[in-house]
């Protein structure tokens, strides 16, 4: 799948994100290495701490659901570009140290970076 078809399937979750505190919408889209991609947007809580990220939903969503090997992420937001936070790029050098991370504000502008770019010496036991 090319870049920017994902990155429009990033787009496509926006809707879908709860973001009433905020009010910055996100969405990803994580492309396994088997074709599939699964999407994910920012969930909200009351409880500030427990707000959970477009990134990570996608990455929990994929993994319950039997996938581990990811080859590219895209990230959209409500208004211009989101990077992944700290936890983010962590939680996924979990899995995938060699994701290519895709970040724009449209589909004629994207960047394209490696997770391991993002975060160096990302921690592995
Ligand atoms: N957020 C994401 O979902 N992904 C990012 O890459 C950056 C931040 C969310 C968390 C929170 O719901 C909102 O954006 C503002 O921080």
């Amino acid at each position: 799948m090319d870049n920017r078809e994902l990155f429009k399937m990033a787009q496509a979750a926006l809707p879908n994100a709860y973001a009433p505190f905020s009010k910055f919408k996100v969405g990803a889209a994580l492309l396994t290495e088997e074709g599939k991609v699964f999407t994910g947007v920012n969930v909200e809580n009351s409880s500030y701490g427990g707000t959970i990220c477009a990134e990570r939903t996608a990455t929990v969503k994929a993994v319950s659901e039997g996938y581990r090997n990811f080859s590219k992420l895209a990230i959209a937001a409500s208004e211009g570009e989101a990077f992944p936070c700290g936890i983010c790029r962590q939680f996924l050098y979990e899995f995938a140290p060699d994701l290519e991370v895709i970040i724009g504000e449209d589909e004629e502008h994207l960047k394209i970076y490696t997770l391991k770019e993002l975060l160096p010496e990302g921690f592995r036991l």
